[in-house]
């Protein structure tokens, strides 16, 4: 197994210097199960951060569903397959009503995209209400509605079509304290008025139901 020197050297020659690495000294993680990350010295730390965990790291369902698959089929949507409608029928059984259509996608940022050209197309506008931290992927359509990144590091701030309105954080936020909601709530109605005092309409409100970053 290569050392963490050895991994760092690789990493500065191979690996774009854009993609950020986290802390002073930085972990060497080779194992995740559950809620835990494990490093090569066998320290077991519990996994806040590595993004938002839904079933935790390499639940064994999840796996031994992924290898059967990948020993049967791997390929695209142009082909009747019996697989990816009961997966669709499964998921939207515990969708509200009205949520039966799936158009799957392979990642957040491509999941994000298409949410984006469903509304322009529908609304046929641009004008997109975003959260002040938000960060909705790596795609340039929406690091031009991701306020993390446009207002980050080499950024250059946001399109003319995205309003940003204030996270609704009642504890470091704009307004705090438990009775804020109204505050919140009048800065989203702000944010409408502006784009129709500009003759337009929204196209959509995007926010992370909640913020990991
Ligand atoms: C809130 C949020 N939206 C979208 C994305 C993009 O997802 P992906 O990395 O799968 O493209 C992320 C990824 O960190 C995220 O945290």
């Amino acid at each position: 197994m290569l050392n963490r020197k050895q991994i760092s050297k690789l990493r500065s020659s191979h690996l774009s210097p854009s993609l950020s690495i986290s802390y002073e000294s930085p972990l060497h993680i080779v194992r995740g199960k559950g809620q835990y990350l494990f490093e090569a010295n066998g320290k077991r730390y519990l996994d806040a951060v590595n993004n938002i965990q839904h079933v935790g790291h390499c639940h064994p369902v999840v796996v031994k569903a992924a290898q059967d698959q990948y020993e049967k089929l791997n390929t695209n949507t142009r082909y009747l397959d019996e697989t990816i409608v009961q997966y669709a029928k499964a998921l939207t059984s515990r969708l509200p009503k009205g949520l039966d259509v799936c158009f799957f996608t392979n990642s957040g940022s491509e999941a994000n995209d298409l949410a984006l050209r469903i509304a322009r197309c529908i609304t046929q506008s641009k004008e997109t209400i975003v959260l002040d931290a938000a960060y909705h992927g790596n795609l340039s359509s929406l690091i031009q509605v991701s306020p993390y990144k446009h207002h980050g590091p080499g950024g250059k701030g946001p399109p003319n079509f995205v309003h940003i309105i204030p996270r609704p954080d009642v504890f470091r936020g704009q307004y705090r304290g438990e009775q804020v909601a109204d505050d919140y709530f009048a800065e989203v109605n702000k944010a409408i008025q502006n784009i129709h005092d500009k003759g337009k309409k929204v196209s959509v409100f995007m926010a992370e139901s909640l913020m990991g970053c």
